[in-house]
């Protein structure tokens, strides 16, 4: 298949181009966009054939629910069968933007959305581009992220390229995603909101607007989904974010971790490709003959290491690495996203120290 890929100006955006892409969806293709997330890879929602499309070209698996976007507010009552109280301040608070809800569907979701289950998630972005191209198409729009299924989540436009073309219809290049990781994941239809996936919206922020929330039990769980509890949302449970390297992540007090890593090197005596996920406080900090050391962002600045994380792992691909030490942040804030991401990479290979 060929695909047709664009670059668009975020702020100034082309409107042809904008109105091809809006074309190719409303009449069953499929179309990867930015969002602030990550880039979504979109079709129309409410049409199985396309939306069996995102499935094939993800190599996804068919149990995982995808996320309708919308891109008004006054869309989402058709997609839903309930709007629970405690949405009206979420939406008032945090929409357009990266939180995704989950509601009790309506009967024109299709079955392929939601997996078989009788809710859905629902999500309105803030990017100008996804939203152009949401209004565009004029119909809501099914988005996963726009990745092959595993791989870690594309932020930048070359990402989509390298892991779908050919395989798509569109790719329309908007810049970075401004966030890096995925939408937070809020299940709604329980008496109490729970988080489902961490993402950039944090449980605090979410419990300043409407008081305490549950996180999903499986969260808290280092281990894989075979010896813990099965995650509430399905997409949870799978193999995600892995680079070809293996990864390990050290997790503990700031020295500690760069000295065990540093030890690390020292001993490694396997001739491997190492690379090391540093800070900008700690990256220089590491040498070695087979060491190539990346600054995943700021301790200091949380939100600057979400935005490069995915980025970062596929650069270590890029060198042919075969063994990543990730350094391990803590986990309060976005810190929980990024963990929750890193430690998948590793598939739960982490050192305490
Ligand atoms: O930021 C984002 O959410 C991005 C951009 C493109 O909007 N999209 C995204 O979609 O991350 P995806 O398909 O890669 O991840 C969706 C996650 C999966 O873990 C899935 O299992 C969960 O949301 N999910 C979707 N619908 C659900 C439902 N009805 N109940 C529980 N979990 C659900
Ligand atoms: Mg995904």
């Amino acid at each position: 298949m060929e695909t047709i890929i664009t670059k668009i100006d975020r702020k100034k955006p082309d409107m042809e181009v904008i109105q091809q892409a809006g074309k190719i969806l409303a009449s069953g293709g499929i179309v990867a966009f930015p969002t602030e997330t990550v880039y979504g890879l979109g079709a129309n929602a409410l049409d199985p054939k396309a939306v069996e499309k995102i499935f094939k070209a993800k190599g996804r698996p068919s149990d995982n629910p995808l996320i309708v976007h919308i891109s008004s507010q006054e869309a989402l009552s058709a997609l839903v069968s309930e709007i629970p109280p405690v949405a009206i301040p979420l939406m008032k608070h945090f929409w357009p933007g990266p939180l995704t809800l989950i509601f009790p569907k309506s009967s024109i979701i299709p079955k392929e959305i939601t997996g078989g289950l009788s809710t859905v998630g629902i999500r309105y972005p803030v990017h100008p581009i996804a939203q152009k191209v949401i209004q565009a198409a004029q119909v809501p729009i099914a988005a996963p992220s726009a990745n092959l299924s595993g791989k870690p989540s594309p932020t930048k436009a070359e990402h989509v390229i390298h892991d779908l073309k050919g395989k798509v219809d569109m790719i329309i290049d908007g810049g970075c995603s401004a966030i890096g990781l995925e939408s937070t994941v809020l299940d709604i239809t329980g008496e109490i909101p729970m988080i489902l996936r961490p993402g950039g919206i944090t449980q605090d922020m979410i419990e300043a607007v409407v008081g305490p929330i549950l996180l999903d039990p499986a969260l808290e769980s280092r281990r894989e989904v075979s010896q813990a509890t099965v995650p509430k949302a399905p997409g949870m449970k799978y193999k995600h974010y892995a680079p070809k390297a293996q990864v390990e992540v050290i997790v503990g007090e700031v020295l500690a971790v760069t000295q065990r890593i540093q030890q690390l090197i020292k001993e490694d005596k396997s001739h491997r490709k190492i690379g090391v996920m540093a800070t900008d406080q700690t990256q220089s900090q590491y040498e070695g003959e087979n060491v190539f050391v990346l600054s995943v962002g700021d301790r200091k600045q949380p939100e600057t290491i979400a935005s490069h994380l995915f980025d970062v792992l596929r650069q270590f691909d890029e060198e042919d690495i075969d063994v990543i030490y990730a350094e391990g942040v803590p986990e309060v804030q976005v810190g929980m996203a990024i963990m929750n991401r890193l430690v998948k990479a590793a598939g739960y290979n982490i050192l305490y120290v």
